[in-house]
């Protein structure tokens, strides 16, 4: 349903038109729809007029504020009465067509935009008759805002838009500020949402009434913009600039007095140098410090040359700005020197910062460089996730719990290497930790994944070729785990027959007969099932899901610590679905990524690692069992007992 919000204060000249038009307009999007009318007790009888009008019109509702006045809080007081998944406002005047409405519910629905603004500042779009003062006014005030919240406006054109769809969970859980002027600004700045559209439509001059918006609003609008700056920590970049900027100004100033004064060199020279030295440290800083996400998000040396470049570049040109600036004022209007030359310094700083932060390391604000670099179809930026630059033996994989392939990047893993072929990196006990590609998580359904991995092909051969002396010089350990779960089994399931999936050595195996179990083992590695055999044990050597000859139907099924290894987990768990008898027991184990340690590790939990392709938590764990026909009976604690020996 979509819930369109007309704020309104005196437009009773308009409202009946609005009304009708806007009525047409979303009849069209053959959705159902609500048009809910805020009017803060207009004096003109506005409301009246929608009262009357909403006798004959269901989906037509009123809502009058007393004792308020205020465009955004009125806005915001019909998206808590709406009903709707999609969410919008429009002024009740007719500066803006309604005939835009279709068009912008179309791009929310067909081509997946988060948010969908009706937009002056785009081909196709402007204003009608503005004079060129207020278009001057318009563009300097966009600018403004775009240059202050580069992260937040960077993208959209038309910030300063009253005209908007968007869906319903970019603002559900925004604390939005009730008095910020612009409402649009402030879904910007504090939604949640990762693509915005833009409509083009012509803002049309107002026909009948007249504007509410009067003085002071630039001010307030200005100070409306700091306090989103500094609320959403943008603030910081530019603070962060500019402390950079100072150690450059010393860099500069030692270098200079250093060449010159100590070792003689002609004054143009040293300052050449200085200026370059100068410009190499900023660079540095601000690589590292400012605006690290540009080199996360493309590593490569070639990207690196290139920000380095066009930071000099604008560096030097805005040297030259200041410099001719600082002629102009001390040298042509006789300035007196030092506040001439803090114009000049001050004036290339604030160029230096806007085309630094808006073009050389653009990629730290640009949601849609960030969203594209974590799709499957963003090959043309990210070279680590790209298909046609896809290392050999790696593939791109979909959610395996819902089959999605968005995803957000969680943990960007190291750049592209060649690729490991060493079956013994794949050992149980293996300590290369951290060698994953990307952690990434569906933006479906939020199941945590490596993606690319291993395809396979790579997989199988790197599992049959494990040998692994240490398992089993560790093994006293194990044999404790492994009984305190066979006892834990005990608990759920009389002995009967059991098969053990990735069953190593035959550790579990052992333990289980000894229980009274009827026990089998599947074990992809040739090493270890040849030592199961040797303790006696019926073991399939291969994937479990080409366990063909597996004595099924079983009365348990266990995994331990294997899952996150499948790279079809669903799979393997409807496979052991298919060959347990009505009312058998599954067991298995993983690690919890919601942990409190997985948590506090970040990036450097232990256990994101090459092997391990998918992370579970007690949720998606429930969920996937379920999807594979389990019910589930309990959720547990595991203990693993480790020798320290
Ligand atoms: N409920 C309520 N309370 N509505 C109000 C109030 C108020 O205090 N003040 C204004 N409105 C309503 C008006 O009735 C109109 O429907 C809409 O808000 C826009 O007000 P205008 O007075 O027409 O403002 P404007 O045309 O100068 O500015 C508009 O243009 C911007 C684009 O530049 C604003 O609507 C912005 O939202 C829009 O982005
Ligand atoms: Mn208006």
């Amino acid at each position: 349903m979509i819930s369109l919000i007309v704020p309104t204060y005196n437009e009773r000249q308009n409202i009946a038109a609005l009304v009708e038009r806007a009525g047409k307009a979303l009849a069209l999007t053959s959705q159902p729809f609500e048009l809910i009318i805020v009017d803060d007790a207009s004096p003109d009888g506005t409301a009246e007029d929608v009262r009357r009008l909403a006798a004959e019109r269901p989906w037509l509702k009123l809502l009058v504020r007393e004792g308020e006045r205020d465009l955004s809080t009125a806005v915001m007081a019909g998206w808590r009465e709406a009903r709707g998944d999609v969410l919008g406002c429009m002024d009740g005047d007719l500066q803006q067509p309604p005939e835009l409405l279709p068009q912008l519910y179309a791009r929310l629905e067909s081509s997946g935009a988060d948010i969908a603004v009706g937009s002056r500042n785009v081909r196709g779009g402007g204003v009608s008759h503005w004079s060129l003062l207020r278009r001057f006014i318009s563009w300097t005030a966009t600018l403004m805002a775009t240059f202050i919240l580069p992260g937040t406006l960077g993208e959209v054109r038309d910030p300063m838009s009253g005209y908007f769809l968007l869906r319903r969970r970019v603002i559900d859980g925004a604390a939005l500020n009730p008095v910020g002027y612009k409402i649009l600004l402030e879904v910007l700045a504090r939604g949640d949402y990762r693509r915005v559209d833009e409509v083009p439509f012509i803002f049309d001059e107002r026909a009948l009434g007249e504007s509410k918006l009067g003085g002071g609003i630039m001010l307030k609008y200005l100070a409306h913009l700091v306090r989103i700056s500094i609320e959403t920590r943008e603030a910081v970049r530019i603070v962060k600039y500019a402390a950079v900027g100072l150690t450059g100004a010393f860099v500069y100033y030692v270098a200079l007095l250093w060449l010159y004064a100590t070792r003689h060199w002609p004054l143009p020279a040293a300052a050449l140098v200085g200026v370059a030295l100068a410009i190499f440290n900023n660079f540095v800083w601000n690589e590292v410090v400012t605006f690290p996400e540009a080199r996360r998000l493309d590593p490569s040396t070639r990207a690196l040359f290139r920000r380095m470049l066009a930071f000099a570049g604008f560096s030097a040109a805005g040297a030259v700005l200041s410099l001719a600036l600082i002629a102009v004022l001390v040298g042509a209007l006789e300035w007196p020197t030092t506040p001439g030359v803090l114009a000049g310094i001050l004036a290339a700083g604030l160029w230096n910062f806007t085309t630094n932060s808006n073009l050389t390391w653009r990629a730290w604000w640009n949601r849609k460089i960030l969203s594209r670099a974590a799709q499957p179809g963003g090959a043309d930026f990210n070279p680590a996730l790209a298909a046609h630059d896809l290392p050999p033996g790696k593939r791109l994989v979909l959610c395996n719990l819902c089959g999605s392939q968005r995803f957000a990047v969680l943990y960007r893993g190291r750049s592209t290497r060649a690729p490991d072929l060493d079956p013994n990196s794949m050992r149980c006990t293996s300590l290369e930790h951290g060698g994953f590609t990307n952690i990434v998580q569906c933006s479906d359904c939020g199941l945590i994944y490596q993606n690319p991995c291993d395809d396979d092909e790579t997989l199988a051969k790197l599992y049959a070729g494990v040998d692994d002396p240490v398992y089993e010089r560790e093994s006293g350990g194990r044999v404790r785990t492994f009984g305190r779960l066979v006892e834990r089994l005990g608990r759920y399931a009389q002995p009967g027959r059991l098969v053990d999936v990735g069953c190593y050595t035959g550790i579990f195996l052992e333990q289980a007969r000894r229980a009274g179990w009827d026990v089998v083992g599947v074990e992809p590695s040739a090493w270890a099932a040849k030592l199961a055999r040797e303790k006696g044990f019926t073991v399939f050597e291969g994937a479990f899901r080409d366990a063909h000859e597996l004595p099924a139907p079983f009365d348990a099924v266990t995994i331990w610590d294997v899952i996150e290894h499948l790279p079809d987990p669903l799979a393997d768990l409807k496979h052991a679905h298919s060959i347990l008898k009505p009312g058998a027991v599954l067991a298995l184990s993983t690690m919890d990524t919601a942990s409190l340690f997985a948590r506090l590790a970040g990036r450097h939990w232990p256990w994101y690692m090459r092997m391990h392709l998918v992370y579970f938590t007690r949720e998606s764990m429930r969920r996937m069992l379920e999807a594979a026909g389990f019910e589930v009976l309990a959720i547990e604690r595991h203990e693993r007992i480790v020798s320290l020996r």
